[in-house]
């Protein structure tokens, strides 16, 4: 991750090492479908066409939340830095251009801000089975605090509604597997090495965890070595909010990478489910367990980590192909 820039460095140089922070952000099968130009003192966050995925993700909904996710890493950065941003969301109503961030000045540090930062290097997908050791109910809060605090909402699922969620994965899982469009795409972004852009087989599990919603089945086989333990300590919470629109979909990204990076400092760890969001059979009954309250824009599975061996980290673009200065 980006070093920490100089504090009288130029703002230009600010913002250009926030925007390199903002690469290790999570996305949709690590598409990184984000680009980001450096325009005097403004930095701006565009939708990487190039990189949606067209198949599973024909609207966009999850090329905008991992880019929200990527905005929310680079205000980080720049609180934990110590400087104060404006952030125009969407500024032309709509289109490409995401968002719009701007250094106002100098602004205190906080050690919460200085934390959440820190963890950004720590911060993984891990998709092994978690520990038999509940999550404290004061974690789950802090993580629904941090969603909330980002503009959406995180119900924490009861065991009626996890049935849910795994009935609208294994459902979806079911339309996946139908659609070759959909199949070829993930061939094209999951499995083998990957040195850039996708899912290498090391970061996917070598057979299917046992657990109570099923893990995404990505093409081929991982490699990654994993316990016979049940995930039943897991807890799960949908993200949702009220609309479903590209401005909701941009926060609820934000709001992702505020609870993942929240959990990491709890020490959790966080495993996104999209799988059921990304149909329209998925989200109805999602938005049924939400009893029509809100609109799913993710799962995520939440626990205590089994393991303390690090698995590798996925590899990212290189900062040429996702940073320019105008
Ligand atoms: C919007 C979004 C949806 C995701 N959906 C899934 C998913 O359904 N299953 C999964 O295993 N990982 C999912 N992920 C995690 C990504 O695969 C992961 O962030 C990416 O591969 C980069 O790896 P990292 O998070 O370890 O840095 C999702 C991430 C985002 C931001």
């Amino acid at each position: 991750m980006a070093a920490n820039p100089k504090p009288d460095a130029p703002v230009p140089d600010i913002l250009a090492h926030a925007a390199e922070v903002a690469s290790s952000a999570p996305s949709i099968h690590n598409s990184q479908p984000w680009r980001w130009e450096i325009a005097g003192d403004r930095l701006e966050l565009y939708a990487e066409r190039s990189r949606q995925l067209t198949a599973t993700d024909p609207e966009g909904r999850m090329l905008t939340i991992s880019c929200g996710a990527s905005l929310h890493h680079a205000r980080l950065a720049l609180a934990g830095w110590g400087w104060q941003a404006r952030v125009d969301r969407l500024p032309d109503g709509d289109g490409d251009r995401l968002a719009v961030l701007q250094v106002e000045g100098a602004i205190p540090i906080t050690a919460e801000a200085e934390q959440l930062l820190r963890t950004i290097a720590h911060r993984h997908t891990d998709r092994r089975p978690v520990a038999n050791r509940p999550v404290p109910a004061d974690a789950l809060q802090a993580l629904a605090a941090a969603a909330y605090a980002e503009g959406a909402r995180l119900e924490l699922l009861r065991t009626e509604q996890i049935d849910d969620l795994a009935s609208a994965t294994a459902h979806a899982a079911e339309i996946d597997a139908a659609d070759p469009a959909i199949q070829t795409e993930l061939s094209e972004w999951a499995g083998g090495e990957r040195e850039e852009v996708g899912i290498p087989d090391e970061v996917i599990p070598s057979r299917p965890p046992q657990t109570n919603v099923a893990s995404r089945e990505f093409a081929g086989s991982g490699s990654l070595q994993i316990g016979d333990d049940h995930d039943k300590a897991a807890s799960y919470g949908l993200l949702f909010g009220d609309q479903d629109d590209q401005l909701s979909w941009l926060r609820g990204g934000e709001a992702l990478s505020a609870l993942w990076l929240t959990a990491v400092r709890l020490g959790l760890g966080i495993m996104p489910i999209s799988e059921p969001v990304e149909v329209p059979a998925g989200r109805q009954i999602l938005r049924r367990t939400l009893a029509y309250l809100g609109w799913p824009y993710l799962a995520v599975r939440v626990g205590v980590p089994a393991d303390d061996v690090e698995q590798p980290a996925t590899p990212r673009l290189p900062t040429t192909e996702t940073i320019h200065k105008q």
